[in-house]
C-alpha cells in the first residue's frame, strides 16, 4: 500500500501513523522526524532546516522534495509501500511526488485526511511530548505514557518539542491553512481522499482507519 496522511499540526499524524505502518509492514517516511534528527546530528541539511522549523515555517520545496527522494527511490521501500506523515505540504511537493511515482511505476492508494479543529490542535500540542528514541507521541491527559517521562515502546526519554510552543503552533497552524489546505482538494480530484473526524479518541481514530483500509484492500483483492 502507498498511504499519505494529511491533516493540521497536532492532528494525529504521527500517532496515527506509527500504528497503521506497524500493522501493514509499510515504511513510514516523517518528514518532520527526519529534519529533527538532521538537526540534532548537527549535519548540512538539519542547519538549513533550523531557522524555518523554529519559527514554524516550511523548510524550502527543494529540500524536503531531495530527501523523500532518496528515501522513497529504494528497492525496499518499492517492496513494502509506505506511509507518508507531513509530506506533501504544497502543491509543488504533491506534484514532485507524481513526477517521482510515475517514474517508479507506482501509484497512490489513498490520502487519509485527520480532520480536527484548531482549538483542539493547540490543546493537544501544549501537552505532547514525545520519544526522543522511536519519536512516538504522548500526550499528559489524552495518552499518556505508563511511566512518567519514559516511553512505553521503547523505554526512551521523552521531550517537548521546540516548535510545541503557542505562537510557534498558531504560526504552523496558519502555514497549514495557507499552504497544505488545498491539496485535500487536489486529492478529491483524484478521488483518493478518505476523511476521518479526528476529534474522536486515538483507538476510535485508529479504529475507524482501519476500518477504510480494510475496505480498500478487500477492493484490491476483488480487481
Ligand atoms: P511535523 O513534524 O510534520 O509537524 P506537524 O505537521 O506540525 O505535525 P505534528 O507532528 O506536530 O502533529 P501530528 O499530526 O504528527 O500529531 P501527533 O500524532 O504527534 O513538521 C514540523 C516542522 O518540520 C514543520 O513546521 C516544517 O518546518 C518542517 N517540515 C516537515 N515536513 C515538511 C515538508 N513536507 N515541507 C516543508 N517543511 C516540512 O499528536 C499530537 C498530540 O496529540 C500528541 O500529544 C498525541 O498524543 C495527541 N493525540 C493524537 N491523537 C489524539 C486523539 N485522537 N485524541 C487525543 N489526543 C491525541
Ligand atoms: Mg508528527
Amino acid at each position: 500500500m502507498r498511504l499519505i496522511l494529511l491533516g493540521p499540526p497536532g492532528a494525529g499524524k504521527g500517532t496515527q501513523a506509527q500504528k497503521i505502518a506497524r500493522e501493514y509492514g509499510l515504511y513510514h517516511l516523517s518528514t518532520g522526524d527526519v529534519l529533527r534528527e538532521a538537526l540534532e546530528a548537527g549535519t548540512e541539511l538539519g542547519r538549513q532546516a533550523k531557522a524555518y522549523i523554529d519559527k514554524g515555517e516550511l523548510v524550502p520545496d527543494e529540500v524536503v522534495i531531495g530527501l523523500v527522494k532518496e528515501k522513497l527511490g529504494t528497492p525496499e521501500v518499492s517492496a513494502t509501500g509506505f506511509l507518508l506523515d507531513g509530506f506533501p505540504r504544497t502543491l509543488a511537493q504533491a506534484k514532485a511526488l507524481d513526477a517521482l511515482l510515475e517514474e517508479l511505476d507506482q501509484e497512490l492508494d489513498a490520502v487519509v485526511n485527520l480532520e480536527v479543529q484548531p482549538l483542539t490542535i493547540v490543546d493537544r500540542l501544549a501537552k505532547r511530548r514525545v520519544c526522543k528514541q522511536c519519536k512516538a507521541s504522548f500526550h499528559l491527559e489524552f495518552n499518556p505514557p505508563i511511566v512518567a517521562g519514559v516511553c512505553d515502546y521503547c523505554g526512551g526519554e521523552l521531550y517537548q518539542r521546540s516548535d510545541d510552543q503557542e505562537e510557534t503552533i498558531l504560526r504552523r497552524l496558519n502555514v497549514y491553512q495557507q499552504q497544505t489546505e488545498p491539496l485535500i482538494t487536489y486529492y478529491a480530484q483524484q478521488d483518493l481522499v478518505i476523511n476521518i473526524d479526528g476529534e474522536r479518541s486515538v483507538d476510535e481514530v485508529s479504529r475507524l482507519i482501519g476500518e477504510q483500509l480494510a475496505e480498500l484492500t478487500n477492493k484490491h483483492d476483488c480487481a
